[in-house]
């Protein structure tokens, strides 16, 4: 049996060396900050799968007047963010269940390599829209497509779901949207960055 086969024991062992590697995979986390929108004063930002905290504290940089929360299932994970972040935002150890939050609570919703990791990804952006403002954005980067059928299994392995089709789904239940696609490793696998509003 593979003790790693849970995601949460999965990130027992991948957050000890997280920070270290993912910079050469998840590309894009750092140049998602071209994206963020100008938002009300004091707004309310949910970071959805913040893992160890790369979006959080470029968001506090970015938005320092706001109320941040980040949400995640791993504690492991959350340990990290905390002792980069201390008490400057609300970090929350949960799967991101609709109970969670008040209907129309966050002006933006960010999920950074997150959403494909979500489990029954169609129910949980309903979640995501009952919980954004109306006119509040949703920004996402995330693994999008590969020609490569090994690749994506080889994904589903480490619970990457690059098959469900994410930014299709997202892009149906949003509707207007900016959508921007680049290239992993000369095209083994692609990324897109997903920016719409909450109408
Ligand atoms: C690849 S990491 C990304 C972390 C961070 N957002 C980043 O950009 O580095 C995915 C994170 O999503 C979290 N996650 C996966 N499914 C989740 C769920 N249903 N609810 C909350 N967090 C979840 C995992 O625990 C993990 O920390």
């Amino acid at each position: 049996m593979n003790p790693f086969s849970s995601q949460d024991n999965y990130y027992l062992l991948h957050s000890k060396f997280y920070d270290l590697t993912r910079w050469a995979f998840l590309f894009g986390r750092s140049s998602m900050q071209r994206l963020y929108p100008e938002l009300p004063a004091n707004p309310s930002i949910l970071d959805l799968g913040c893992g160890t905290g790369k979006q959080l504290v470029q968001l506090k940089k970015h938005y320092p007047d706001a109320k941040i929360t980040g949400v995640d299932r791993s504690e492991h994970m959350l340990d990290i963010a905390r002792e980069k972040l201390g008490e400057s935002v609300q970090l929350i150890y949960s799967a991101y269940i609709e109970e969670l939050f008040e209907e129309n609570t966050f002006d933006m919703i960010v999920g950074s390599y997150s959403l494909t990791m979500v489990e029954e990804i169609p129910k949980k952006l309903d979640h995501i829209k009952y919980h954004l403002k109306p006119e509040g954005t949703l920004l996402v980067v995330d693994f999008d497509n590969t020609p490569f059928k090994w690749f994506r299994e080889w994904m589903m392995i480490n619970h990457v779901d690059m098959k469900s089709g994410l930014f299709t789904i997202l892009t149906n239940l949003f509707g207007d949207h900016q959508l921007y696609t680049r290239k992993g490793y000369l095209g083994l696998y692609t990324y897109s960055f997903f920016k719409a509003t909450n109408v």
